[in-house]
Parts: structure tokens; C-alpha cells; sequence
């Protein structure tokens, strides 16, 4: 793109999207990315995640480098007051895109070997966090008409098996939840979009191959600056962007009949319901 497409793309993003973006899971990987080029393209930007220092120093980063104001606050997702807490930070901001990333379980832990309070905390992060603080960001940008709402999937979601009991019926809550949104927020004038991705190149991962003496050369990840360029110019081609690093073919058309299937369903209960 030349200069001036890249500068007119970037007033366009900016004022569909900005003036603020929070990305929640901002202090690494996926996460830290998306912020990066939520940053470039001249959105302030609102960082959130537990490790403090992380996000200071990518706090500095992103004012020094992009000239954008810059935000961040340690706020464990597990916490049954973090979407109140994400509202009391952000009410003075003019917040046009949400981007919900914190999400992974890398445990491998059948259902019955964890006790369930490790498994509430990961409901609580993945399902009643994501809905609350959604619930929080969608409502003011449907009052502005305009904004968008990034959530980061995981193809987990896409069925069950053991060892990722609860990892997947979440990432489950998060792609149906996100699904129906996108139809219910389109006609309000804000973007919906689910990311379905495969590994992914983050240190959550790394660290999990680590431990379990996996080299990374024996597997395949996606690179979190691709997933990150894809899912913001794919903002408002929702409901799903699915990347599969080894079958993009593949990918696209799950994603072409996911999108046909809600609209399906839409164009069915309309009819059974009648108009709200
Ligand atoms: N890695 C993969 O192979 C893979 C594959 C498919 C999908 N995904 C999805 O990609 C997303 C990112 O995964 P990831 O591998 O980077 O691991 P992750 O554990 O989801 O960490 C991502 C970010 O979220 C933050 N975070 C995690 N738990 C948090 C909590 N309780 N409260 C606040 N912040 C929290 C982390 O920072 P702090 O630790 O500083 O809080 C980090 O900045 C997830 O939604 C995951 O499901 C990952």
C-alpha cells in the first residue's frame, strides 16, 4: 500500500475504532500484538492483564514509538469484580474497540484431576468475565452506532476431548457467544469478530512445549503477527476468521459456512419470534 492508502486506511480505522481500544491479555504475545498494531494505525490504547511490569513496559513502548496515549492496569480476569473494575477505569474513555484475549489452558488436565475451583477461575476468565465486560463495551458502542469487538478463539472450540474438558466448552461459550452477537450488533452499526486459531506462537505455548520437552521445530504455530494483521483488517468481516496455518483453504470455508449457518438461524427465529 502507498503512504497515502496506508495514512487513509489508518484515519478509517481510527474513526470507526478509536479513540481508545482496552485489549484484555495485553502484556505478551497474541495479545501484546494486537496492541501493537491497534497502536500503528493511531488508536489509544488501554492494557490490561495481571503482570504489572509487562504492561508498563509496553505501555512506554507504545506512547514512545507510535505517539498514542497509553493506559494499563493489573486486573486478574479471575476476579468476580474485574468487569466492574474494567467499567470504573474506563467509564471517562471513548472506547471504540474491545479486544478479549486472555484465554489459554495449557494444563491437559482431565475434569476430575483438577479441583473445581481451578475450574471456576476459568470460567469466570473465559465465560463470565468475556460476557460481562462484553455486555459493558457493547452497550456503549451501540449507543455511539459504531465500534468493534475482538474476541480470541480458539479451534478447541470447534469439539470436545479428553484433557481439554473445560478449555473447549468455554472456548464453545466464547465462538457461540460471539456468533450471536455479531448478528445481533451488525444492524447497531458494531463489528463482531470471533478468531479461531490453531497453535499459536505465544510464550504460554513455548512453555508448555517446554515443559513437556517438545522441540518447537517438531510443531506447527501460527504467528501471532499474522493472526493479529488478519483479525484487524478482517474487523468487520465477521462472525469467524479461522486460521489454520497448515489448510487456509480448509479454513476459509468453515468459516464461509459458519457465517451462512448463523445467518440461517437469524432468518429462522425472526420468523418464529416475530420482530423484538
Ligand atoms: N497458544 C496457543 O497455542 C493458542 C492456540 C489457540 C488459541 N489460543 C488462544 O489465544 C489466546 C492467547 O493465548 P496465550 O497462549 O497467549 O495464553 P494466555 O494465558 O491466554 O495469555 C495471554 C495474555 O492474557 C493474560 N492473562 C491470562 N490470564 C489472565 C487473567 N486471569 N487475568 C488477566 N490477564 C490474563 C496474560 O498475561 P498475564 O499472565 O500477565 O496476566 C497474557 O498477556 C487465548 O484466548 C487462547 O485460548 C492460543
Amino acid at each position: 500500500m502507498s503512504t497515502s492508502g496506508a495514512a487513509k486506511s489508518n484515519a478509517s480505522f481510527l474513526d470507526r475504532y478509536g479513540a481508545w481500544a482496552v485489549i484484555a491479555g495485553a502484556s505478551e504475545g497474541l495479545g501484546a500484538e494486537c496492541a501493537t498494531q491497534i497502536a500503528s494505525r493511531g488508536v489509544n490504547c488501554f492494557l490490561i492483564a495481571r503482570r504489572e511490569e509487562l504492561l508498563a513496559r509496553k505501555s512506554h513502548e507504545l506512547a514512545e514509538k507510535y505517539g498514542i496515549k497509553t493506559l494499563y492496569k493489573a486486573i486478574d480476569l479471575e476476579d468476580a469484580n474485574a468487569a466492574n473494575i474494567l467499567d470504573a477505569e474506563t467509564s471517562a474513555l471513548d472506547v471504540g474497540l474491545f479486544v478479549y484475549n486472555a484465554g489459554a489452558d495449557p494444563s491437559g488436565t482431565k475434569f476430575l484431576n483438577y479441583p473445581i475451583e481451578k475450574w471456576r477461575a476459568l470460567v469466570r476468565r473465559n465465560v463470565l468475565t468475556l460476557m460481562e465486560s462484553t455486555y459493558l463495551f457493547a452497550g456503549r458502542m451501540s449507543d455511539k452506532k459504531k465500534g468493534g469487538l475482538l474476541i480470541i478463539g480458539s479451534d478447541a472450540a470447534l469439539g470436545g476431548g479428553s484433557r481439554v474438558c473445560m478449555y473447549t466448552a468455554t472456548k464453545g461459550f466464547g465462538t457461540n457467544f460471539a456468533e450471536s452477537l455479531w448478528a445481533e450488533l451488525k444492524p447497531l452499526g458494531v463489528d463482531v469478530l470471533n478468531v479461531i486459531v490453531g497453535a499459536l506462537d505465544t510464550p504460554v505455548f513455548r512453555e508448555a512445549l517446554k515443559v513437556r520437552n517438545i522441540p518447537f521445530e517438531n510443531v506447527s504455530a501460527a504467528n501471532p503477527v499474522d493472526v493479529a494483521r488478519l483479525a484487524l483488517e478482517n474487523l468487520s468481516n465477521g462472525p469467524d476468521l479461522i486460521y489454520w496455518e497448515h489448510d487456509k483453504e480448509g479454513a476459509s470455508q468453515l468459516a464461509q459456512s459458519r457465517r451462512q449457518h448463523v445467518i440461517g438461524v437469524g432468518e429462522t427465529l425472526q420468523a418464529f419470534y416475530g420482530p423484538e
